[in-house]
């Protein structure tokens, strides 16, 4: 019985030494990999790299969209990695907008702290889910799906945003098609826009072709 006792004793020992590691903050020294960043040495690591101070100040919306992420991903906030998580604020001045994206790597929780934000998505049967969010109003975006965030009130809005990825990517639609030299017949063959339209937003994109 006692010895019954020390083997499964210890067998839970070895279990639990090889399934639990507390973290991996990521050594951003190395390569981001699909499962993450390599960890950096736990004697290396310290409580800033847990903390991130870096969200509390307005992003700077002075741009076409009139908007600002400022993300608190794995390059930002290394403590995030391996994790499932990461965060991000977004400012949105008068008019401002989030155009058509996705996160390739995770679905997303807004909440809106300030302001007025109509915000939505489309599902890939192409079916549409938007809505008026208000002060307090939380919406999810499921990972991988189109979706937009567009400041639809008077004053400004502010929003943080939280993600199942500590890498969730992002893809701005009209930045993919328009802001680079994939030709304009390629873009008009395979949107079925006008060429005098695509060269329009590619000229404000910064594209070209
Ligand atoms: C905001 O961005 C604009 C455009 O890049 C720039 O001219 C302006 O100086 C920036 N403002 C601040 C406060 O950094």
């Amino acid at each position: 019985m006692l010895i019954q006792s020390v083997i499964v004793f210890s067998f839970l020992l070895v279990a639990s030494y090889a399934s639990v590691q507390d973290f991996c903050v990521a050594d951003l020294s190395l390569s981001d990999t699909p499962s993450g960043f390599p960890c950096k040495d736990p004697k290396k690591v310290s409580v800033s790299d847990f903390v991130y101070s870096g969200l509390g100040a307005a992003g700077n919306t002075t741009n076409i969209i009139k908007a600002a992420v400022t993300p608190a991903f794995t390059a930002q906030f290394p403590g995030v990695n391996g994790l499932g998580i990461s965060t991000a604020r977004l400012d949105l001045a008068v008019g401002g907008v989030v155009p058509m994206h996705t996160h390739p790597g995770g679905s997303e929780l807004l909440v809106v702290i300030q302001g007025t934000i109509c915000a939505g998505f489309i599902s890939s049967a192409n079916t549409v889910y938007f809505k008026t969010l208000y002060k307090g109003d939380i919406m999810v975006f499921p990972q991988g799906l189109l979706h937009f965030q567009i400041n639809s009130g008077k004053g400004s809005a502010l929003a943080f945003v939280s993600f199942s990825s500590p890498s969730p990517g992002l893809q701005i639609t009209d930045f993919a098609l328009f802001a680079n030299d994939l030709p304009t017949e390629i873009v008009a063959a395979t949107t079925f826009l006008d060429v005098a339209q695509i060269k329009k937003l590619k000229g404000v994109l910064g594209g070209s072709g």
